[in-house]
């Protein structure tokens, strides 16, 4: 059953009017950002053994480019792909929090 909402969730493109989170699961992805991607990114994601994400360092790259990266993951370095735990919708949201900027 899950396995089946995931592949509907996969089959999602990933631009194109996918709904935000509700704001529950907005909370889980900003802890998961803050937890999971920070041990890597760093706490405050300024950088450590991952590049900094901070709204300068992103700002070049557009908001699907990004989602694509945490969903895919960089091959042959330690950024692990994401897409088993997230939604393409929620990847993107994600990354439009990074270039933005998240609240202190
Ligand atoms: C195990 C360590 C690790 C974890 C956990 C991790 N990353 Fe990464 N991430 C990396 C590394 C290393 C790179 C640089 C890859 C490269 O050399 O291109 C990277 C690259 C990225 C990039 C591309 C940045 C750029 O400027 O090209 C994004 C975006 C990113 N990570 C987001 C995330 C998000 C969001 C999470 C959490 C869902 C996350 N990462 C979790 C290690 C990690």
């Amino acid at each position: 059953m899950r396995e089946h909402l995931l592949v509907a969730l996969a089959a999602l493109p990933l631009t194109g009017a996918a709904a935000d989170p509700v704001p529950e699961r907005q909370q889980e992805l900003i802890h998961l950002l803050r937890q999971d991607c920070g041990s890597c990114h760093g706490l405050t994601l300024k950088g450590g053994l991952g590049p900094p994400l901070l709204p300068a360092s992103l700002d070049e790259r557009a908001a699907d480019g990004i989602a694509q990266v945490i969903l895919e993951g960089v091959k042959g370095t330690p950024m692990p792909p994401w897409k088993i735990e997230l939604a393409p919708a929620e990847a993107l949201w994600l990354a439009r929090q990074l270039k933005q900027g998240l609240p202190r």
